[in-house]
């Protein structure tokens, strides 16, 4: 049995993390810390558990193997740093990191420990999403010329345990990055991965267009964006996210190829609509992807599990992780410079 530690009690650890380690039978959930102690105590009553004082009592403690750093993002490489040198394997939440100098510091101490590094990425795992990198990859579509992704819902004050615009997600602070941070990196993350290539040059306008606190000012970080992202070959596409998609929810992607189009969740009817340049069209149904109101198991939770048990190497490692954050904290720059971004 491994024993895991969750630090930060909030939405993600309430709809995803503590339920996915109390269904792995590999693992005991055996403590949690959240500085706000009725977030931490609603989870350990529900199942199973101590309460830590301090997140130092948290990380130091011996008898953990594992710790899960669900946090605002300020605080994500702090603590995954903190933690694998106390000698724990981590699931970091996404972004992995405020920047890139601390995400090389957490991929290296994850590599000076010889510990399990995962930055929790998991629009991967979704199955239309291996399905589609399965199609891309045999090349029965020919090459991809064009894609566009967007990720957009509500808001992240919504799904905030907070359920309010105090939320941490509207404090550049903490945040960090806006909707970049909370969506834009699932996107970067997969259509980097879907591609199979590295993207080298970013335009972009990021902006705030519409939240607002409690005070009537609007929020200091971004609501909106929308990216046009350059890979090595040349595939060009865009990225767009949003928190103000008040007609509801869009987390789709679609991939321009030469002898047709891959629809991912763009089509209501089908996760993966294959639409011909004959004309003809294909549909394959196959599982479904989370959304605010309706939660499915990420799986990533257990995919470290499998890599520390069999002590292979983990799929979505900091220097995945790293490889998005560049993605979106280029995008950033490009919005704050006015000018198109080579890395
Ligand atoms: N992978 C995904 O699909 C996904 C989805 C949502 C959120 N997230 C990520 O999960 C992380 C947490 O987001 P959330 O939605 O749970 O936010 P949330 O606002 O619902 O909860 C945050 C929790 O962290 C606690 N907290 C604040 N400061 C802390 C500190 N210093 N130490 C420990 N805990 C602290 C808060 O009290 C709160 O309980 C964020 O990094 C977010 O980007 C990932």
């Amino acid at each position: 049995m491994l024993n895991v530690g969750i630090i930060g009690c909030g939405s993600i650890t309430v709809h995803r993390h503590a339920p996915e380690v109390f269904q792995n039978e590999n693992l005991t959930l055996y403590g949690v810390y959240d500085p706000i102690t009725a977030h931490a105590k609603a989870i350990v009553e529900k199942y199973s558990g101590k309460i830590y004082e301090t997140v130092d009592e948290l990380i130091n403690d011996d008898n953990l193997d594992i710790i899960i750093v669900a946090t605002p993002n300020k605080y994500h490489g702090p603590y995954s740093i903190a933690a694998l040198n106390a000698g724990k394997h981590v699931l970091c939440e996404k972004p992995m990191a405020a920047n890139l100098e601390e995400a090389k510091e957490m991929i290296e101490a994850a590599k000076k420990n010889d510990r399990k590094l995962m930055i929790g990425q998991n629009q991967r795992l979704i199955p239309a999403h291996i399905k589609a990198k399965q199609i891309l990859d045999s090349k029965e579509l020919g090459k991809i010329l064009t894609f566009q992704t967007v990720f957009g819902h509500r808001g992240a004050e919504r799904w905030s345990i907070a359920k309010s615009p105090s939320t941490w997600f509207f404090n550049k602070e903490e945040a960090i990055f806006g909707a970049m941070g909370d969506l834009g990196v699932h996107k970067a993350d997969l259509v980097r991965w879907l591609v199979g290539e590295e993207f080298v040059k970013v335009s972009s306008f990021v902006s705030v267009r519409d939240k607002k606190y409690k005070s009537g000012d609007y929020i200091n970080i971004d609501d909106n964006a929308v990216c046009i992202l350059q890979s090595e070959s040349g595939i060009v596409g865009t990225l767009a996210v949003s928190w103000t998609y008040y007609g509801g929810e869009s987390n789709a992607t679609i991939f321009n190829c030469e002898k047709g189009a891959l629809w991912l969740f763009r089509d209501p009817e089908a996760p993966i609509k294959i639409k011909y340049a004959d004309g003809s069209e294909t549909t394959i149904k196959i599982g479904t992807i989370s959304t605010n109101d309706k939660q499915v198991t990420s799986g990533v939770v257990d995919l470290l599990v499998d890599s520390i048990l069999n002590d292979t190497k983990v799929l979505i490692d900091g220097y995945e992780g790293y490889k998005a954050l560049e993605i979106i904290a280029n995008c950033v720059k490009s919005a704050e410079t006015g000018e198109t971004i080579k890395f």
